[in-house]
């Protein structure tokens, strides 16, 4: 008998760190696949470590033969600002990778007689908002509005989304031998930017939260990439773990769409720095605006509605602005940084 698994991609990322030590706590077999080698610090965690390609087919192949997978979280991707320097590389991996993914859950389905979850982390890129002034007086932004997005990454996202979806509910619809109830449950969230304290985002655009911080933490100047009016919707990495179980383990039936917004504050970027300065008064930290990262911001909403899943799996952040910086970010970056003697 082959042991049920949870299959993490992009398992050394920010996302996968949280989520393997989660997960492992509750004592679930994992197995972490990544383009690079696994964080040492994660490796008596998951029960294997493969290092691998999403677009590596023969590997992906072996994955199926070898393990019974039982739920996929597919948080492999080039984020939003990386994306832009080789656009059509990002595609191959977010796109491409994600339908590889799909594809292995479809077999994984067929051959195990019953569903797998699939859980796809998409983001507030794929909104594309056309004006600033559209940004200020749009309030928060339902999951169907303005996607319309302005990055390789948002439209990979919007797009992966709507695959989800296609192999949630239509996969080969008029195949003489479909059977929707082997589906894959497919089911989405989509984050704001995420601020964690144990590591720092690398190549996205809502990066100059989290960089602030453990810049200021470390004794570091910053400049920060945006105007201090840029304003984003934000979330700590322990809420944004809690919302992917909460929606894995969400009752089906109570599920009225396969994407959902999540998020918790939206402060804007002189706000992150009086909050910084004010833990960490040594620091120096200026505003030098890079056009083109600002506008990225600029299309993205200053804030979004999570309505949908308070409603359908009674979500709710833990951590709102005050508490995220006082109770979590703060402290366990002051511990983190002295701790390692910075
Ligand atoms: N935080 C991501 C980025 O900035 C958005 O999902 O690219």
């Amino acid at each position: 008998m082959r042991e049920e698994v949870v299959l993490i991609t992009g398992a050394n990322g920010e996302i996968g760190h949280g989520l393997i030590h989660y997960l492992s706590n509750k004592g679930y077999p994992i197995v972490a696949l990544d383009v690079n080698p696994l964080d040492p610090a994660l490796k008596s965690e998951v029960l294997t470590a493969i290092v691998g390609d999403i677009l590596d087919q023969v590997l992906l192949g072996r994955l199926v033969v070898e393990h019974k997978i039982r739920t996929i979280y597919h948080l492999a991707s080039i984020l939003s600002t990386k994306a832009e320097y080789n656009p059509e590389t990002a595609h191959r991996i977010n796109v491409e990778g994600t339908l590889n993914l799909l594809r292995l859950a479809v077999e994984q389905s067929n051959w195990q007689g019953q569903s797998v979850k699939f859980i796809y982390p998409s983001s507030i890129a794929v909104y594309g908002l056309p004006s600033l002034q559209a940004k200020q007086n749009s309030g928060k932004l339902a999951e169907s509005e303005y996607l319309n997005p302005t990055t390789m990454y948002g439209c990979n996202k919007l797009y992966c989304e709507h695959l989800g979806r296609y192999y949630n509910h239509y996969y080969r619809q008029l195949a003489a031998d479909s059977n929707s109830s082997l589906s894959v449950d497919f089911r989405a969230l989509r984050f704001p930017g995420l601020i964690s304290a144990e590591t720092i985002p690398t190549g996205g655009t809502s990066d100059y939260g989290p960089e602030m911080l453990h810049a200021a933490a470390k004794g570091e100047n910053y400049n920060c990439f945006v105007r201090p009016d840029a304003t984003l919707p934000f979330m700590v990495m322990p809420d944004a773990i809690r919302s992917l179980i909460m929606l894995q383990e969400a009752d089906r039936s109570r599920l009225t769409q396969n994407v959902y917004n999540v998020t918790s504050f939206n402060p804007d970027a002189n706000e992150i720095r009086e909050i910084t300065l004010k833990a960490f008064p040594g620091a120096e930290i200026n505003f030098v605006p890079d056009v083109k990262r600002q506008g990225i911001v600029d299309t993205w909403p200053n804030d979004i509605s999570d309505a949908a899943a308070r409603n359908d799996w009674d979500w709710h952040p833990e951590y709102d602005q005050k508490r995220a910086f006082d109770e979590y970010l703060i402290p366990a970056i002051k511990a983190r940084y002295h701790a390692r003697g910075d």
